[in-house]
């Protein structure tokens, strides 16, 4: 199957003269639908730099990024929020999930965003955390879940607008390791499943067994 991302040669620079960091030195990539792509490398690689510029979080200095038709480099503010909002799924390693919000509204905010009917906003919210095994704690706020379970309430968010590609930037990082090997099990159930084209972040080698295909970051290149 043809590829729903395409990178070619990007470099994020930041600051300027004697400060200036290659975050990302010239990365070119593909990912491919249904194919789930582990991203390894250490800390401070370049690894969060690579993922926020494939999905539209940040612009690059140099190169360029398609998404679908969308070429991201070029796209307006109104082009890029749409893509964030309907073609590019986040999950975040701190889970970024609305305190004040049950599972199930968490999961929803995605799609209140994107105007969908109140009758199929609850369908597919219950759809989607009965694919992640949290229907019986739809209505339990974060804090009132464990680690993992938040974390799937974040796949589930992450997948609400039906995205073709989910991008996840050190998933597992807060969980222990059998919680890590369930989430990832999860996840590349769903990439099969659902053919989207994922892309994870790790410095754990366990996480990378799941992988169709790894990816090894050092000092901003591919390796
Ligand atoms: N907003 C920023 N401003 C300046 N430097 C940054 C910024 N974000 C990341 N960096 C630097 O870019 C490099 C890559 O960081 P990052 O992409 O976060 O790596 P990783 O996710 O692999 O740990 C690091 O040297 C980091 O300090
Ligand atoms: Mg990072």
């Amino acid at each position: 199957m043809s590829a729903v991302v395409h990178a070619h040669d990007l470099v994020r620079t930041y600051g300027s003269g004697e400060t200036e960091v290659h975050a990302v030195a010239g990365v070119s990539l593909e990912l491919h639908p249904a194919e789930l792509v582990v991203l390894r490398g250490p800390s401070g690689s370049g690894k969060t730099t690579l993922l926020n510029l494939l999905g539209g979080l940040d612009r690059p200095t140099s190169g360029t990024v398609r998404v679908g038709d969308v070429e991201l480099t070029t796209a307006g503010e109104g082009a890029l929020s749409t893509l964030r909002q309907r073609d590019v799924g986040f999950v975040f390693q701190s889970f970024a999930l609305l305190p004040v919000l049950s599972a199930a509204e968490n999961v929803e905010v995605p799609l209140r965003i994107l105007r969908t009917p109140a009758r199929e906003r609850g369908e597919r919210v219950a759809e989607l955390l009965d694919l992640v095994g949290l229907s019986a704690h739809r209505n339990q706020r974060p804090y009132e879940l464990s680690g993992g379970q938040q974390q799937r309430v974040g796949i589930a968010r992450a997948l609400a607008a039906n995205p073709r590609v989910l991008i996840a930037d050190e998933p597992t990082g807060q969980l222990d390791s059998a919680t890590a090997e369930q989430m990832m099990t999860l996840i590349a159930g769903i990439v099969r499943a659902r053919g989207v084209a994922a892309i994870v972040s790790t410095h754990d080698p366990k996480i990378a067994e799941h992988a169709d295909r790894v990816l090894r970051m050092r000092a901003g290149r591919l390796e």
